[in-house]
């Protein structure tokens, strides 16, 4: 069973991600050596621009208090500028970032463009372009009144999952013949490799482990979720999860179908701890984990490539109905960037904003991760700042 304490223990996840990313070294003013870093930013389409404005907030006041230094480098990239210039992500470009410590993205998608043109350029571009082959989707409640499962709270619903980002039904490897007759067929071909799995699961189970070391051994599980009874080949999964599991005899592994998985999320979500999964079945849950832990606008994930640049974003789209309206909940992008800054080695300034964000959140100050909660989106950044001050 899970104990009172150790629920205030976040196991940050740096250990698994800076490796050897992580700062160059600037110079103060005061001639003392400060950790500067390059953030990519890419506020996109909808409420990303006003989000993510939230989330540099957010960084800018904790980079003057912690210490550290980043230097923004913008980027257009979006369904609004598409339809301005006709411009999708250029190949130099996905090189570029390659150069940067992290990237932050708001969100990606205009009503008016074609669907998924351009989130497949910079989204899917950044992930397999820069093999971001984790997507790191933290479930967690902060407050019992920000769930809908009854009976449900804060020790109950904490678990992350592993989302594989880069193979799957994403893989782009498919198409149409006789397209707009009665007789068209379309295909796609799920792609699961032995590497991808194996990789995936390596990571899932390393992050067990911490979150056994940090809270007590019985948090050390890792639960791979798949669709291998229906569909057969996805037992490369089974397999690759077998052979991984050999390594980490201290950690418990469980199994589940996808759709018990959304089962069981609503009737036992305290049975998770590691949830390791495919790209779109990740996909999926983690929309269902989202609602669990307040709604969309708080989920935050991370994209991620071990030791080198990664993309942190807030997991909502671009919502263009809310746009412009000052209404949109920040916590997602504000999220990001705390997983930004853990993936960076900034854990401290990490733990800073996490604290800051469930203090909000708990006390009430704060009562609803979306717009019901009558804070501004502006207002909302405002109060996280002053918390992180307080
Ligand atoms: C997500 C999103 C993306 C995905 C879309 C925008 C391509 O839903 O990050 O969860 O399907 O991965
Ligand atoms: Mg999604």
């Amino acid at each position: 069973m899970r104990q009172g304490a150790s629920r205030s223990v976040t196991p940050r996840y740096s250990f698994l991600l800076r490796q050897s990313a992580g700062a160059h070294i600037a110079s103060h003013h005061s001639g003392e050596p400060v950790a500067s870093y390059d953030i990519g930013v890419i506020p996109g389409d909808g409420i990303g621009p006003e989000v993510l404005r939230e989330g540099l907030k957010v960084l800018d006041a904790v980079a003057a208090s912690q210490g550290f230094t980043f230097k923004r480098v913008d980027y257009p990239y979006s369904g609004e500028y598409y339809l301005k210039t006709k411009e999708l992500v250029p190949p130099a470009v996905i090189d570029e970032w390659r150069t940067l410590d992290a990237v932050l993205l708001g969100a990606i998608g205009h009503p008016d463009v074609e669907p998924g043109l351009v989130e497949r350029s910079v989204i899917l571009g950044l992930r397999f372009g820069l093999d971001l082959y984790i997507n790191l989707r933290p479930i967690k409640l902060y407050a019992a009144h920000l769930c809908p499962l009854k009976d449900k709270g804060p020790a109950d619903l904490d678990f992350t999952v592993v989302r594989e980002n880069t193979e799957g039904l994403y893989s782009q490897i498919g198409g149409h013949l006789k397209k707009g007759t009665p007789d068209e067929v379309a295909l796609v071909n799920g792609v699961y490799t032995w590497k991808g799995c194996e990789r995936a699961s390596r990571y899932a189970f390393e992050l067990a482990r911490a979150r056994g070391a940090a809270r007590g051994a019985e948090h050390a599980k890792v639960t791979l979720v798949d669709k291998a009874n229906a569909i057969r080949p996805q037992d490369i999964w089974t397999r690759a999860f077998a052979t991984v599991a050999e390594d980490f005899p201290d950690v418990q592994t469980d199994h589940a179908y996808v759709d018990a998985c959304c089962m069981w999320m609503i009737k036992n979500p305290e049975w998770f701890e590691v949830v390791v999964t495919t790209n779109l079945f990740g996909d999926i849950i983690t929309d269902l984990g989202a609602m669990l832990q307040g709604g969309m606008g708080i989920a935050a994930s991370g994209n991620i490539h071990p030791g080198k640049t990664s993309m942190f974003e807030p997991i909502h789209g671009s919502a263009p109905k809310h746009a412009g309206k000052n209404i949109a909940c920040p916590l997602g992008a504000i999220g990001a960037v705390e997983m930004m800054l853990d993936y960076l080695g900034e854990t401290d300034a990490a733990a800073r904003v996490e604290r800051a964000v469930a203090s909000l959140l708990t006390s009430g100050a704060v009562p609803s991760a979306d717009a019901r909660s009558g804070i501004s989106t502006s207002d909302m950044g405002d109060m996280v700042v002053a918390q992180l001050r307080g």
